[in-house]
Parts: structure tokens; sequence; C-alpha cells
């Protein structure tokens, strides 16, 4: 797969509630390490399967180190949030819905449970960059856009700009996010 096999905004899969994660096999991990290529060269930080055509529970997440290019590969499966705390605002862009970004409130801080690439069960808690990026690629596991948390009043004004991308029309706003999830 490749960033263009990237599943856009008005794709149906996009929709769906996925299924559980069951089967923690190679298949598996040669499917998430495809992954992290598509997600890398489409210059995201997160991406969750049902952006790329899986409409199961799985997720990664490409944390940028401050200090090289590298990144902090993460995985998770069948996430689960327990608990949540606070509030925070984060200028939110999705590489589902290339050229849009908005401020999206969500809680500051989660508690999560999720398993890892063999099955483990995990639990971990999170204030930061990467509460956000889980919060949102949960969002895609449950079929929910970035665009379904705005205000009303903010996604009217987006209707033309979505139903361009989902026509795969150009757009005018056209600027590239750096934290495309
Ligand atoms: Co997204």
């Amino acid at each position: 797969m490749s960033a263009d096999n990237i599943r856009i905004y008005g794709d149906e899969i996009l929709r769906l509630k996925a299924a559980p994660v069951v089967d923690f096999n190679e298949s598996l991990k040669a499917t998430v390490e495809d992954m992290f290529d598509t997600m890398q060269q489409a210059e995201g930080i997160g991406l969750a399967a049902p952006q790329v055509g899986i409409s199961q529970a799985f997720l990664i997440v490409g944390l940028p180190h401050e200090d090289d290019d590298d990144i902090d590969r993460l995985f998770f499966a069948n996430p689960k949030i327990l608990e949540t705390d606070g509030e925070s605002h984060f200028e939110e862009g999705c590489l589902s819905v290339p050229g849009i970004t908005e401020d999206v409130v969500r809680p500051q801080w989660i508690k999560l449970e999720c398993q890892d690439i063999d099955g483990k069960i995990h639990t971990l808690e999170d204030d930061g960059l990467l509460a956000r990026v889980l919060q949102h690629e949960i969002d895609h596991i449950n079929g929910i856009l970035f665009i379904d948390r705005l205000s009303p009043a903010r996604k009217s004004l987006l209707k033309n700009t979505l139903k361009k991308i989902a026509r795969r029309e150009p757009i005018e706003t056209g600027s590239k996010t750096k934290s495309a999830l």
C-alpha cells in the first residue's frame, strides 16, 4: 500500500465501526509494517486501519523525536478509553480529510487499555500529543471523523469544501498540516 491507498472522506469504510482484532499473527505484523511506510510517506503522525481499507480495530502512531528526524513507532489494538479528564485544544488535520485543519476540543488526559502486536494487554495514561492522536485514531475505529467534533456553525462553513474533497476536486485552502492524523 502507498499514500495513494489512503481512504478519503466520502468513502463508506471510514464510517463503519471496525471489528475487534482477534488474530495477532504474522499477517497483522506485515500489514502494520506496511502502514508505517504509508504513514511516513503521507507525512502523518497517526493512522488507523480503516484509513487503509481495513475495518479492524487497530492503529499506529509515529511520535516525532525532538532532536532528530526519527519517530517512535507505536501500535495499539482494540483500544478502549477507560477514563478521561480535563480539556484541551489542538489544531487537527486528517490524512483522510486532506487540506482541512480545525481546532478540536478533546479531553486532555486519557487512561487507555489496549493490546500490543502480540495480543498482550496493557494500560497507559497520557496527557500530551499521544493522548490527542490516540483519541483521533480511536474515533476512526468507531467511524467518527474529527470534523464530526466541530460546532454545527464551523461544520456548516466547511460543507462545500467537504463535498469537494469527497468528489476529489481541488480545494482552495490546500495547506498541508504537520499534524495529520
Ligand atoms: Co484521521
